[in-house]
This record gives C-alpha cells, sequence and structure tokens, in this order.
C-alpha cells in the first residue's frame, strides 16, 4: 500500500501555506457544503479552512477550488478578528487531522449550519419547502466503527486518519469522536503492526466495537508469514479482541485469522453476527434516530421491501410489524441476516440494485418499501419507484446530494415529500444523514 511519508513533527495548526501565491485579508460570511469558511475575493467565491463567518482572516491565496475553477482555495494564516461563532476545538489533533472539519464552530451554529445542508439541498432541486423535523444528534465518544491507516517507518508505526486533504497521517494521540473502548485499542495496535509491517509498510485497520468485543480487519498486508499470523492471535488474547481478520487488499475477501468470542449487533433485540467489514451505521446513537425516524413514517404495511437492507438494521425491526422482503447485493451481510432473522416474517434476496433495480411490477406487491442506499444514492431503483403505485417510500441517504436527486425523481413521479429527518451521525464532519418520507396523494 503506497503511502506518503508522515510529518516527524507535529503539522503547524493553522497549515502553512506550501504553494502560497499571494496573501489577503477576508472576512468569511458562510461555510460551505464541505466545512470550509467561504469569503469573496477578486470577484470569486474564496474557500478558507477552519473559519467561521464573522471570521476575519489573514490568508494565503493558492489554487482553484475545484477542477471545474469554481473559485479559489486559501490556506488560514492568522485570525484578525473571531467571527461570533467559535468555539474551542476539544481536540489538540483539530486543524491537522481530517476526521473532524468542523470542532472550531459554536455548538448552536454547528447545528443550524448541518441542518442547512440538508435545507440548501433540497432547494437546489425545488423541493425548498419540505418541513423539517429537528436535527437528532449524536455525542461525542459514541462512533463505534473506525477505519484507521497505519505506516511503519524504521521502529515506529503511525496511526491514525489521513490530515486534511493530504495523504499524511495524523498519529492519533486522542480522539473525542471514538468510543472509548475503540480508542484504546490505538496503542496496542501501534505495538501489533510494528511486528507485523514491513519496514515502509501500511495497512488500513477496520476497528468496529460490537458486542462481545472488538472487532478487526487488517487491510492491506500484501501476505501475512506464520510468525505475523501468530503474533495477531496473540494480540487477540491479550487484548481482548473478539475477532481478527485479514484482507490482503481493498476487494479481497477476508480471511478469519482469531475469533475467539461471539460477536453480535443487536437489531430490535435479535442478535445478528456480522461478517468482517459488513457495513454497520456508525454510531447505536445515529442508528436509533434512522430507525425510529423509519418506523414512525412507514405506517401500517402489511407487506415492505427494506432495498439497500444490509444487515437488517431496518428489515428486523419492520419484520416486527410486517412482512419483509430485505434486498441486498452482499452476500456475506444477507447470509448474517438469514441466520439471525429465526421465525421473523422475513425474506431476503441478493441483488445488485444499481444494475437491477426492482421493476414497477415487482414492487406492486409491497404496500411500503425503505431504501437506504450508499453514498452514491438510487438513481434507478428511484426511477422505478417513480413509476410504480408503492404508497408510502421512506428513503435514508447518507448523502443529501444524491438524495434531492432520487427525491426530485420520486416527486416527479408523482410522490409528495412529506417531511424530512435529519441525522447528525457523523459529529464534527461535513456529513448529515436524513430520512424522507414520500406518499402517493
Ligand atoms: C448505507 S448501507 C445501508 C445498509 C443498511 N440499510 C443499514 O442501515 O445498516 C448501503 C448498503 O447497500 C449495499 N449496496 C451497495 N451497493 C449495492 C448495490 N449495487 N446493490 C445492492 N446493494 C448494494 C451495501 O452492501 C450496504 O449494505
Amino acid at each position: 500500500m503506497k503511502r506518503p511519508a508522515p510529518k516527524h513533527r507535529p503539522s503547524p495548526r493553522s497549515g502553512e501555506p506550501r504553494t502560497a501565491t499571494r496573501t489577503a485579508e477576508v472576512t468569511v460570511t458562510e461555510v460551505g457544503a464541505r466545512g470550509d469558511g467561504i469569503a469573496s475575493f477578486d470577484d470569486a467565491k474564496l474557500f478558507v479552512p477552519l473559519t467561521v463567518p464573522g471570521d476575519r482572516v489573514r490568508v494565503a491565496v493558492k489554487e482553484a477550488a475545484n477542477a471545474k475553477g469554481d473559485g479559489l482555495r486559501a490556506d488560514l494564516l492568522e485570525i484578525l478578528e473571531p467571527g461570533p461563532g467559535r468555539a474551542a476545538p476539544p481536540c489538540s489533533h483539530f486543524g491537522t487531522c481530517g476526521g473532524c472539519t468542523l470542532q472550531h464552530m459554536e455548538d448552536a451554529a454547528y447545528a443550524a449550519w448541518k441542518v442547512g445542508l440538508v435545507q440548501g439541498a433540497l432547494a437546489r432541486v425545488g423541493l425548498g419547502d419540505t418541513p423539517l423535523e429537528p436535527l437528532s444528534r449524536t455525542p461525542p465518544a459514541a462512533r463505534r466503527r473506525a477505519r484507521f491507516a497505519a505506516l511503519k517507518r524504521g521502529r515506529r508505526v503511525w496511526l491514525g486518519f489521513n490530515e486534511r486533504m493530504s495523504h499524511r497521517l495524523t498519529d492519533l494521540a486522542e480522539c473525542p469522536v471514538l468510543r472509548p473502548g475503540l480508542f484504546a485499542l490505538v496503542e496496542p495496535l501501534r505495538g501489533l503492526l510494528l511486528s507485523v509491517l514491513p519496514d515502509g509498510g501500511g495497512c488500513d485497520v477496520i476497528a468496529t466495537e460490537l458486542e462481545g468485543g472488538i472487532d478487526l480487519v487488517l487491510v492491506g498486508p500484501r501476505s501475512l508469514d506464520r510468525a505475523a499470523r501468530e503474533r495477531l492471535v496473540a494480540f487477540g488474547e491479550a487484548e481482548r479482541v473478539a475477532r481478527i481478520s485479514w484482507q490482503a487488499d481493498e476487494r479481497g475477501t477476508s480471511e478469519p485469522i482469531a475469533h475467539r468470542r461471539p460477536l453480535a449487533v443487536s437489531f430490535a433485540g435479535l442478535p445478528v453476527t456480522p461478517p468482517p467489514g459488513a457495513f454497520l451505521q456508525a454510531s447505536a446513537e445515529g442508528e436509533a434516530a434512522l430507525v425510529a425516524a423509519v418506523l414512525a413514517t412507514i405506517g401500517e404495511p402489511k407487506r415492505v421491501a427494506d432495498l439497500f437492507a444490509g444487515l437488517g438494521t431496518f428489515a428486523v425491526p419492520l419484520a416486527q410489524r410486517a412482512a419483509v422482503h430485505a434486498v441486498e447485493g452482499d452476500a456475506p451481510a444477507l447470509a448474517a441476516l438469514n441466520k439471525a432473522a429465526g421465525s421473523l416474517r422475513l425474506t431476503t434476496e441478493r441483488r445488485d440494485l444499481f444494475e437491477s433495480p426492482l421493476t414497477a411490477k415487482e414492487l406492486a406487491r409491497f404496500d411500503a418499501v425503505v431504501f437506504d442506499p450508499p453514498r452514491a444514492g438510487a438513481a434507478a431503483q428511484a426511477q422505478a419507484l417513480a413509476g410504480s403505485k408503492v404508497p408510502r417510500v421512506v428513503a435514508v441517504s447518507c448523502n443529501p446530494a444524491t438524495f434531492t436527486r432520487d427525491a426530485r425523481t420520486l416527486v416527479d413521479g408523482g410522490y409528495a415529500l412529506s417531511r424530512v429527518y435529519p441525522v447528525d451521525q457523523f459529529l464534527w464532519s461535513a456529513h448529515v444523514e436524513v430520512v424522507g418520507v414520500f406518499s402517493r396523494p
């Protein structure tokens, strides 16, 4: 795994310019969709990371902000006068670590900004009048799943998240976002990887805190010799890690190296054992908010289709009140759901919903549909739903841009979007999740 060298000293908090062409003094007026402050400069938008509205700042103006040439990017050099919405970041890595974008924003302004992301995305497709529920919040120290990057150089292992706009690593000394049990593994993992990785080698570590313990997947060491496998097994014993798997590369399948204890995640009280690396909502709190919104709005259907069902986050609670057909592309996730389902009224189907969405004819047997696609959204499935007669559709999404694109398709097909629930599952990031409720009048 190719990874540029990490810094051997802490990165500067304000991001010294590497390719500065000129400096300027500007006032930030808003925060954009990626979490950067926006000021006006030379009749163009100037994106300044780590700023809030009202900040008067000195910046180094750099390159075009994106390939389309919409605006310019700048590095923050100095805050001349802070805006009213500034707050002290809770983490010492903030500013360099790419894991968080908005710790420097006062909480009420931060929450309003997240809601504004959803409002803005809706307005861009002509759905700006849609009523919004209050933002569901996720507290600090709640993230139960993280993907760390690691790099070994000599006798040292860097382990953490990539720096902002960079492939360099922030070597984590703290992380207020992660559950404490997950963060406690960071230092022992450095010790493990020191003995497993070759000099100059790197890997990613997907760590998930489940019922029963921590589930680890090492992604990236091309090969593991016998000694390395034995070290992984010993690490599992010493650190009470419930399962360790290894995956040679991103697309490979994961091979279990040690499985010491049963692992599960419970949906509506039903324990499901996730296969290594399977998708899981990033926090129990975020998951609870999404499930509550789905259950509150699905109505009283007899037959529900749960599309992009994963391990059954929605399918299982829905199956306690209706017959559910869960459709998902990932075979191991579906197998885990099937194994757990027992007496639930649940059927499953493995299917690529991008290539082969449920047709209007197939959809006719359902009186409600839930769909929760990856960030790319569900363009083809939304098109098929738009041509269907399903009375209620509840869409869950981690990407307001693709959600609103698909919402527009449904509305153009005759659905009314009655309300949207914003959920802040990815604390201090520029991400926001939504649940949208569509009905045929
Ligand atoms: C955002 S996750 C949601 C999973 C589940 N609803 C949950 O909340 O845990 C998206 C799911 O879509 C699945 N997926 C991705 N691409 C797919 C495709 N083309 N066809 C079917 N499923 C797909 C992924 O495996 C993943 O389980």
